[in-house]
């Protein structure tokens, strides 16, 4: 098992982030769950005990420094964190006026970036700040959750596709840049996973796609999956550096085939 003990999930109140919150309860490890809905933080913390709770809304950029200090002195032990906070917003820049569906308004373009790009890049920065002092030579993680959609774009999400491919270069960037500490930076790539991200417009999706709801993965299954992808390390004794599977894991791996060679004459390890 993964040496990690002390994870915080940033995103864990539904989907993806509350199941590998359950999954990594069970298997015994420490973890502390954050996101913006109180309601469903005290219910994690009744259903899974001793879990602890950070309530804390990403693209509060003023707030985040405090809140990630506030997280690391209430629980020095962290030694994981999952960046796993994203929405989803249907946006369509043929739309001429701002009562159609779609209509791509300046609040949601920036809520949409805030979330997904802006609010877990400074994260990061509070994060190895912690780490430089909590573990300055001892293993820890720092993933964040991208998308498929990141490197296989659909067109009636331009902002989510946009963030999410700027997400995976900026997880390749950190990860060269940290290359000589003890920290792992890790992509997860999930597939279409069965959660909350698409309630709002999955109809609409559907439909835009010739009427053909796809089929999405059991979130359950997929987690299990990412906990054992998390527990894969490489030459180098860190944790993998992509955990994705299926479409993802393809596409991945035909970028780093295609592109890696010339980003070597950068210096930049794909
Ligand atoms: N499901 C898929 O098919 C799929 C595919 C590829 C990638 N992903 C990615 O996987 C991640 C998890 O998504 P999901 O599918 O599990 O969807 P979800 O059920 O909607 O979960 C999203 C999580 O992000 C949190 N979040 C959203 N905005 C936030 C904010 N401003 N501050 C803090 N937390 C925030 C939500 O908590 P609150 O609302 O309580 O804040 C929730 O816990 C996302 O990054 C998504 O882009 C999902």
């Amino acid at each position: 098992m993964t040496a990690f003990q002390t994870i915080l999930i940033v995103g864990a109140t539904s989907g993806i982030g509350e199941e590998l919150a359950r999954q990594y309860h069970a298997r015994g490890k420490n973890v502390i769950v954050s996101g913006r809905r109180t309601a469903r933080l005290d219910t994690l913390a009744a259903q899974l005990p001793g879990v602890g709770i950070i309530q804390m809304d990403i693209q509060d950029l003023g707030a985040l420094p405090r809140q990630i200090d506030e997280a690391f002195i209430t629980f020095p032990a962290i030694d994981a964190v999952i960046v796993n906070a994203g929405i989803q917003i249907l946006l369509d820049y043929t739309a001429d006026n701002a009562s159609t569906i779609g209509y791509p308004t300046t609040a949601d373009i920036t809520k949409e970036i805030t979330t997904n790009l802006t609010g877990p890049t400074v994260l990061a920065r509070c994060v190895i700040e912690h780490f430089r002092v909590s573990r300055p030579s001892q293993a820890s993680l720092l993933a964040f959750v991208t998308s498929g959609l990141g490197l296989v774009p659909v067109t009636m999400l331009p902002i989510y596709c946009a963030t999410k491919s700027a997400l995976h270069y900026f997880t390749v960037i950190l990860r060269n840049q940290l290359k000589n500490t003890a920290i792992s930076v890790v992509e997860i790539l999930p597939p279409y996973v069965k959660t909350e991200l698409d309630v709002a417009h999955a109809d609409e999706m559907a439909k835009r796609l010739g009427g053909k709801k796809p089929q999405g993965m059991s979130v359950k299954e997929y987690v299990a999956s990412v906990v054992r992808g998390l527990e894969v390390t490489e030459m180098d004794g860190k944790i993998q550096k992509y955990v994705a599977e299926g479409m993802p894991r393809a596409a991945v791996e035909a970028w780093v085939q295609a592109v890696g060679p010339m980003a070597q004459m950068l210096h930049t390890d794909l």
